[in-house]
C-alpha cells in the first residue's frame, strides 16, 4: 500500500507525518513529497475494517492541491506570477500573446520558424462558418456576450465531431488552433449583434490584437488600422489573462475535461465559470462600482458601507484567494491604464478609481486582511477608455483565458494520475426513512 503504514510497519525512509488517531491510539504514517500528503493515504486511519477512513474536508479547495502542473507558477505571498519559469513582468514588455500562448502549451518559447508557423495557422482558421453567425443572430437583442461567447463555443462542438478523440495529438493541436482563432471572431460577432451593427469579417492580413479590433470597430472603411498603443494594450492585457493556475474557471475546464468531453465543451464550461463576478465578472462590477459612487466625495461613506457589510459588502477589484501581498499583474495594468488614458484622456471612473485606492491602501480594515488592488481593478478602465461597454470586459479575460485553459485541459489529459473528478461529501441529511404519500397525481393546472 502506497502512502501511510501504521506503527507496526515502522515510519518509511524519508519525509513523513506521523499521525495519532485518539481513538484507537493507533500511530501512521503519511509520506511528505512536495510538501505534500496524498489525503488517500488517510483513508486508511479508521477505527472498524469496515469504516470508510479519514477524509480531508476542504470546501472551496483553500488547501488542496487537485493537480500538480508545470505550467504557472505563483507565490502570492510575494506577488510573483510567473508562465513555465518566465516572469510575467518580462514577458508582458517583450512578448506577443501568440508567442505566450504557444509558450504555455508547450513549455519552451518557439523558434521563429514556429513562431510563423503558429501565427499564420491561427491567421487561417479565423473564419467560423456561417451557421454560427446564424445561432448567434438567434440571440435577442440584449444578450449578454458571455452567455452568446460560452453558447458559440459550446456550439463549435458539433461543428468539428472529430475533436473528440481527444487522445490523438492532431486533434489536440487542431482544436487549439481552432479556439484561438475563433474565439475573438466569435467574441466581435456577439459584440456587433449587440451593437446592431453589420459583422465585420476578420481581416487575415492583420495581427491577432489589431484584427479583433478591427472586427469590432470597422465600420464603412476598407481597412481598421487600430491605434499601436491600444493594439499592444489588448495583446499585454491578452498576455496577462493568458493563465492563472487552477482558478475557479480552469478548475471548471479540468473538471469537465475529466469526463473526456471534446475540449469546445470544457472550454465552454470555463467560459460560464469565468463570468461569475466574483471570478472574471469582476472587472465588469468594478466599472458598475465606480458608476455608482458617481463622484470621489462620496468613497468615505461607500468604504464604511463595504466595511461595515451594510449595502455594498466588497470593494470589487481588491483581493484575492492567493496575492497576499500585491497581485504582480495589477501593477502593470495601471502603467498599460496610464499609456492608454495619455491618447483618450483620463474620464471620471478613472479619478473616483484613484482616489478609492489611495483611501482603501490607507485603510485599517483593508490593510489588515491583506487586501490590495487585483488585475479586474484596472483593466476595467483600459476597456472603457477604449469604448467597450462593461459587459463586454469578461469577454476579453476569456479569449486570452483560452490559451492556458486549453494547455491545463491537455495536461490534464496527459497526467498518468488524473482520473474523472469527483470529490467526496460529508453527508448532513436524514438518515433512511421510509416513503409514504397523500399526493393526487391527477394533471391539473392550479393558480
Ligand atoms: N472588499 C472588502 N472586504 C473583502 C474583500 C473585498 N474585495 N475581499 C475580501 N474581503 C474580506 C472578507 O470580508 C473577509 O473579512 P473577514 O475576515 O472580516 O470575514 C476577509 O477579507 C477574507 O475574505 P475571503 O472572502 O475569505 O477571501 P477569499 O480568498 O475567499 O476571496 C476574493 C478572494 C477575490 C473572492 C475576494 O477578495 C473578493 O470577493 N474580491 C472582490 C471580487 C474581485 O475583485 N474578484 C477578482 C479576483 S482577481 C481575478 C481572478 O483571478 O479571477
Amino acid at each position: 500500500m502506497s502512502g501511510s503504514t501504521d506503527a507496526a510497519k515502522g515510519p518509511p525512509a524519508g519525509d513523513h507525518l506521523e499521525i495519532k488517531d485518539s481513538r484507537t491510539g493507533k500511530i501512521y504514517y503519511a509520506p511528505i513529497t512536495d510538501e505534500t500528503i496524498r489525503t488517500a493515504d488517510l483513508k486508511q486511519i479508521k477505527v472498524k475494517p469496515d469504516d470508510f477512513g479519514i477524509m480531508g474536508y476542504d470546501p472551496a479547495f483553500m488547501n488542496t492541491a487537485s493537480c500538480r502542473s508545470a505550467i504557472t507558477f505563483i507565490d502570492g505571498d510575494k506577488g510573483i506570477l510567473r508562465y513555465r519559469g518566465y516572469p510575467i513582468e518580462q514577458l508582458a514588455e517583450k512578448a506577443s500573446f501568440l508567442e505566450v500562448a504557444w509558450l504555455l502549451r508547450k513549455g519552451e518559447l518557439p523558434t521563429q520558424k514556429e513562431y510563423d508557423t503558429w501565427v499564420a495557422d491561427i491567421t487561417m482558421h479565423t473564419y467560423v462558418h456561417e451557421n454560427i453567425k446564424q445561432f448567434l443572430n438567434g440571440f435577442r437583442y440584449d444578450a449578454h456576450p458571455m452567455s452568446m461567447l460560452a453558447a458559440g463555443v459550446s456550439a463549435l462542438s458539433s461543428f468539428y465531431p472529430t475533436a473528440k478523440s481527444i487522445h490523438d495529438p492532431v486533434e489536440r493541436d487542431i482544436a487549439f488552433v481552432r479556439l484561438l482563432a475563433k474565439m475573438p471572431t466569435i467574441a466581435a460577432f456577439a459584440y456587433r449583434h449587440v451593437k446592431g451593427l453589420p459583422i465585420i469579417y476578420p481581416d487575415n492580413s492583420l495581427p491577432y490584437a489589431e484584427n479583433f479590433l478591427s472586427m469590432i470597430a470597422r465600420m464603412s472603411e476598407s481597412k481598421y488600422e487600430a491605434h499601436p498603443v491600444f493594439a499592444r494594450a489588448i495583446d499585454v492585457l491578452f498576455i496577462l489573462h493568458a493563465d492563472h493556475e487552477q482558478n475557479c474557471s480552469t478548475n471548471a475546464v479540468r473538471a469537465v475535461g475529466s469526463s473526456q468531453v471534446d475540449p469546445y465543451s470544457a472550454v465552454s464550461a470555463g467560459i460560464n465559470a469565468l463570468y461569475g463576478p466574483l471570478h472574471g465578472g469582476a472587472n465588469e462590477a468594478v466599472l458598475r462600482m465606480l458608476e455608482e459612487i458617481g463622484h470621489p466625495s462620496n468613497i468615505p461613506a461607500f468604504i464604511e458601507n463595504v466595511k461595515s457589510g451594510k449595502g455594498e459588502s466588497r470593494l470589487m477589484g481588491f483581493g484575492h484567494r492567493v496575492y497576499k501581498s500585491y497581485d504582480p499583474r495589477a501593477k502593470i495594468v495601471k502603467s498599460l491604464c496610464d499609456q492608454v488614458l495619455k491618447i483618450t484622456g483620463m474620464g471620471k471612473d478613472m479619478e473616483i478609481a484613484l482616489e478609492l485606492e489611495r483611501i482603501a491602501l490607507s485603510d485599517e480594515y483593508f490593510i489588515k486582511r491583506k487586501l490590495y488592488p487585483n488585475v479586474d481593478f484596472y483593466t476595467g478602465l483600459i476597456y472603457r477608455a477604449l469604448h467597450f461597454p462593461t459587459d463586454y470586459f469578461t469577454v476579453l479575460f476569456a479569449i486570452a483565458r483560452t490559451a492556458g485553459w486549453m494547455s491545463q485541459w491537455e495536461e490534464l489529459l496527459l497526467d498518468k494520475e488524473q482520473k474523472i473528478a469527483r470529490p467526496r461529501q460529508i453527508y448532513t441529511g436524514y438518515d433512511e426513512r421510509p416513503y409514504s404519500t397523500s399526493l393526487d397525481y391527477t394533471h391539473k393546472i392550479t393558480k
